[in-house]
């Protein structure tokens, strides 16, 4: 019941509804790259768009793919695949990050996205992948356990907890 999608011109309701209810719970946590909810909608989903085929990236990102998880007509959440790993990425963000709104969290919608960009990740051409997390943020640790991350370290991160760092081997 939930999908996982690049953003459509369409989801514009439930992107911006999706947007402010994280503004709300978690105002340091960016459910939305670069977005200006004044700006053009369209605008904003062709330069995603873009930024999955290397384009008009914002220095430092890599090329990405922005999606969200769908259920019904409600935007439950982001993930963001990145299809290569800089500095930042290899030590903090990792290849995959994800959050999902407060009101629709331990109903199993972050473990469903990461399963299905596994698949995706094995299209922009990855084995396996590396997933990162604040070592007590044990909603984070299930889910990537519950897709078979494999705890390789546990990373300090100057000012902020530290890091675990889970490799995930892409299924063939
Ligand atoms: C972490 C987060 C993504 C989890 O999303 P979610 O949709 O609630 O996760 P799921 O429902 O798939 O839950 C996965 C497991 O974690 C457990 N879990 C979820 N939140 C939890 C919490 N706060 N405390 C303890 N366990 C938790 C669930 O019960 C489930 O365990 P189970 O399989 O044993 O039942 C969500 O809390 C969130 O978006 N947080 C803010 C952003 C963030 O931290 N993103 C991750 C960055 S690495």
């Amino acid at each position: 019941m939930l999908t996982l999608r690049a953003l459509r011109p369409s989801d514009r309701d439930a992107f911006l509804a999706a947007v402010e209810a994280f503004r709300r719970s978690d105002p340091d946590w960016e459910f939305a790259f670069h977005f200006d909810p004044r700006a053009d909608f369209d605008a904003y989903v062709s330069m995603l768009a873009a930024w999955r085929l290397g384009r008009q990236l914002p220095l430092p990102f890599v090329p990405n793919s922005y999606l969200v998880g769908v259920v019904g007509d409600r935007i439950v959440g982001r993930l963001s695949l990145r299809h290569e790993l800089n500095d930042f990425l290899r030590q903090v963000g990792g290849h995959i990050g994800y959050g999902v709104v407060a009101s629709e969290r331990r109903k199993g919608y972050a473990t469903r996205m990461l399963e299905l960009a596994l698949p995706m990740a094995r299209r922009v051409g990855l084995s396996r992948v590396l997933v990162t997390c604040d070592d007590d943020n044990l909603g984070s640790v299930k889910t990537i356990e519950a897709c078979h991350g494999v705890l390789d370290k546990v990373v300090p991160v100057e000012g902020e907890a530290p890091k675990r760092h889970y490799w995930i081997t892409v299924p063939a």
